[in-house]
Parts: structure tokens; C-alpha cells; sequence
């Protein structure tokens, strides 16, 4: 397959659906280069869904260097992104311009992602000028969960337009709109010039996004609306272990064709 570049997802736009899934290691990123999507991000979901924090708050730079490295390691063809952590970014242009390079320089990335709207223009527009490509991501932003209020349906019309023309005008290469309603998303997606990824926001973005642990199965305990589960491997896995567990104290494994002569 050819390598997916960031001119080529833009050129998609209103031809293609695009597909986006996180990854956060090696294994999964094997899996993932053979599916053929387009885009994989390390998400600072990474958080909760690998280093078991309460949410994405905690994470630091280092952790999402430390599993991009990982996940470039088994990819090849999607463009990788990096999803800059709470308070890399937020405290200075300078910050947030040296912390997007890391992602590129030491964690093999292709561009980077930002939470937020028109409060983060400049500073999307400071990386985008170093020759980093920004994602933006708009709607519900889990890193502003304490000034947002709880995990919601983010339906502030005005407000949701004006961050997204705020992000083009800025440079961003596409948008991520999390949690909106499926009306107002698609208002968006028929407005601005760039791809719309859509988590939770419906049927008409220009692509969808996923959590990959979702997709597959792996969080028996938590399931938004809007996930979609394709496996249940935390069922599958957990059989496999039982499985080893039993015969091992029967002592029916190792058998004959696992032992050295
Ligand atoms: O970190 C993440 O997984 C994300 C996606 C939900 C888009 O930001």
C-alpha cells in the first residue's frame, strides 16, 4: 500500500471516508498497518486505556514519546500522528512548539494533534510554521474535562463553527470533532475546506475515529453510544488464560510437541 501523507488525506476530503483508530504499542500497530486505515494517533487516551490513570490529565510527554517510538516501530504506511498531552501545549508557544518537534524528531511522527478552538490560533499556527501538521480537535475536549463539567454532547452552535474556521484559518490539516450532534457536525463538515474525524458525531464527517481497544473489545467495562465493538477479545483473551491456567495445574502443558529433547 502507499504511504498516507498529509496532502493526500486533505485531497480525500468529500471523496473518501477516512479512517482514523488509536494505537499505543508495537503488537497493535502490526495489527493496525495490515488493516489498511488511513491515520493512526497515539491518543493521550493512552491514559486510561493502557496506563489505567482516571483520565487523559496525568499523562506526560515522555509517556506519548515513549509509545509513539513503539507504534512507529510496527508502521509504516498510515500517517502517524501524536496527541500532545495535557499542559504541553497550553502554558507558551515556545512549550508547545518544542514539545510538537519531539514528537517528530524523537517519536518518528508525522504531525500532531491539539485540543481546543480559537483560544489555540496562534499557537497552532506557530507549529504549523515550524513544518509540523496540526490536527485539531474540537467539540468535547477531554483535557478541559474540569471546565466542560463532565463527558458530554457538546451542542454550543456558534461556538463549535468559530473554533473550527478558528483552526483552519490556523492551519490545521484536519479536524477531529468529538461528541456533537450529528446536524451540527455535518454543518461543519460542509463548511470548512479540511477532513472532519468524527468520534461521536455522526454519520456525515469525512471519517470516523475509534478507540482501537473499543473496536476491539479489550474495556469489558465501559461503552459509550457511540463505540462500536467488531470483537470481544476481552472475552476471547480471558478464555485463553483460564485455558493456560487449567492445564498447567493438570500438567497438561507442556505436552510432548513443547518440550526440548
Ligand atoms: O486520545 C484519543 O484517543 C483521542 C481520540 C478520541 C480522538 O483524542
Amino acid at each position: 500500500m502507499e504511504k498516507v501523507t498529509v496532502p493526500k488525506i486533505i485531497e480525500k476530503k468529500s471523496k473518501e471516508k477516512l479512517t482514523m483508530v488509536t494505537c499505543y504499542d508495537f503488537p497493535f500497530a502490526r495489527m493496525v498497518e495490515e488493516s489498511g486505515v488511513d491515520m493512526v494517533l497515539v491518543g493521550d487516551s493512552v491514559g486510561n486505556v493502557v496506563l489505567g490513570y482516571e483520565n487523559t490529565l496525568p499523562v506526560t510527554m515522555d509517556e506519548m514519546i515513549h509509545h509513539t517510538k513503539a507504534v512507529k516501530r510496527g508502521l509504516r504506511t498510515p500517517l502517524l500522528i501524536g496527541d500532545m498531552p495535557f499542559m504541553s501545549y497550553q502554558g507558551s508557544i515556545e512549550k508547545a512548539v518544542e514539545n510538537a518537534g519531539r514528537f517528530l524528531k524523537e517519536g518518528g511522527a508525522e504531525a500532531v494533534k491539539l485540543e481546543g478552538g480559537k483560544d489555540f490560533r496562534e499557537t497552532i499556527r506557530a507549529i504549523v510554521s515550524s513544518g509540523i501538521p496540526v490536527m485539531g480537535h474540537i467539540g468535547l475536549t477531554p483535557q478541559f474535562i474540569h471546565e466542560i463539567g463532565g463527558y458530554k454532547v457538546q451542542k454550543a452552535e456558534k461556538k463549535l463553527k468559530e473554533d473550527a474556521e478558528a483552526l483552519v484559518e490556523a492551519g490545521v490539516f484536519a479536524v477531529v470533532l468529538e461528541c456533537v450532534p450529528e446536524g451540527l457536525a455535518r454543518e461543519v463538515t460542509e463548511m470548512i475546506p479540511v477532513p472532519t474525524i468524527g468520534i461521536g458525531a455522526g454519520r456525515f464527517c469525512d471519517g470516523q475515529v475509534l478507540v482501537l481497544h473499543d473496536i476491539l473489545g479489550l474495556i469489558p467495562t465501559f461503552r459509550p453510544r457511540f463505540v462500536k465493538r467488531y470483537e470481544n477479545l476481552y472475552a476471547k483473551g480471558l478464555e485463553a488464560l483460564k485455558n493456560f491456567v487449567v492445564e498447567v495445574k493438570k500438567g497438561e502443558f507442556p505436552s510432548e510437541e513443547h518440550v526440548f529433547k
